[in-house]
């Protein structure tokens, strides 16, 4: 099956409303002619109804980074799904290895985020990751199925294939340490397999699976050409147009 890569920056916690917006002004003329590539950007909260304003109708997707799995009630602080749609969402990213160490996020509470994504009409990127220690005691395939599964466990298979899976080992993520192409692949391949088990082998041949954890445009080529990596998510190196450009050019070529 031709999947075509999909490639997100992830904007974690940069940029308010006005570098946003430049952000996006400066990447538009140069996505906009890629072709055989899907691209997202994930900017704040706050920059995302400006930032959807601005991209609407481009080949920009507007991702959230995070979202409630209730569609409204007393959750001070939080945003639902339904209001990422509301301001021109495409995707969400559910269960980023941040949020699972820093702020406390559950398998169980991903698996209910991602059911809440899909039931507002939106996207699901669900990531999963290994720490250091997990790979060091050769715990990683046993680690990333259990996120996978329980993340995956409240999805339909009819609604499965546009889910999107972001295999990011927690020790690459900010660290400047990429896993080699050889060593990402082994995962990929781990969890397609994975998938086919728990939703079918349609499902598991459709659904993307982006690397992330260090990826720039020097590693991107290699990462992307491997079988089973379809795309990246993007952290420092999306945060500059140039380099965040090179990187989703690299998936459209590869
Ligand atoms: P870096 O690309 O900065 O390593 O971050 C990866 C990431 O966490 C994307 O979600």
């Amino acid at each position: 099956m031709n999947r075509v890569p999909f490639v997100c920056g992830n904007w974690k916690m940069h940029y308010g409303v006005s570098e946003a917006l430049a952000l996006a002004d400066a990447l538009l003329p140069m996505i906009e002619p890629l072709a055989g590539v899907e691209v997202g950007i994930a900017p704040t909260y706050t920059a995302l109804h400006a930032v959807g304003q601005r991209v609407k109708g481009t080949k920009l997707l507007l991702s959230a980074q995070n979202c409630h799995f209730e569609a409204q009630g007393a959750y001070t602080g939080e945003i639902s799904a339904s209001m990422l749609k509301d301001v021109g969402c495409h995707y969400v990213i559910i269960g980023h290895s941040e949020r699972r160490s820093l702020f406390g996020e559950t398998d169980e509470g991903c698996a209910k985020k991602v059911a809440a994504v899909l039931k507002a009409g939106l996207l699901p990127i669900l990531c999963v990751g290994e720490t250091l220690a997990e790979r060091d005691a050769n715990q990683t395939l046993e680690v990333v199925t259990r996120q996978l599964t329980a993340g995956l466990s409240e999805v339909a298979a009819d609604q499965a294939m546009t889910t999107v899976v972001a295999y990011e080992p927690v020790w690459a993520i900010g660290t400047g340490r990429t896993a080699t192409p050889t060593q990402a692949q082994e995962v990929h391949a781990h969890l397609r397999k994975v998938i086919a088990g728990q939703l079918g082998a349609g499902v598991a041949e459709a659904m993307r699976l982006q690397y992330g954890g260090s990826v720039k445009a020097e590693n991107a080529r290699d990462l992307f050409g491997q079988p089973d990596i379809d795309g990246g998510l993007i952290g420092g190196a999306a945060l500059k147009a140039d380099s965040f450009a090179a990187i989703v050019k690299a998936a459209a070529a590869g």
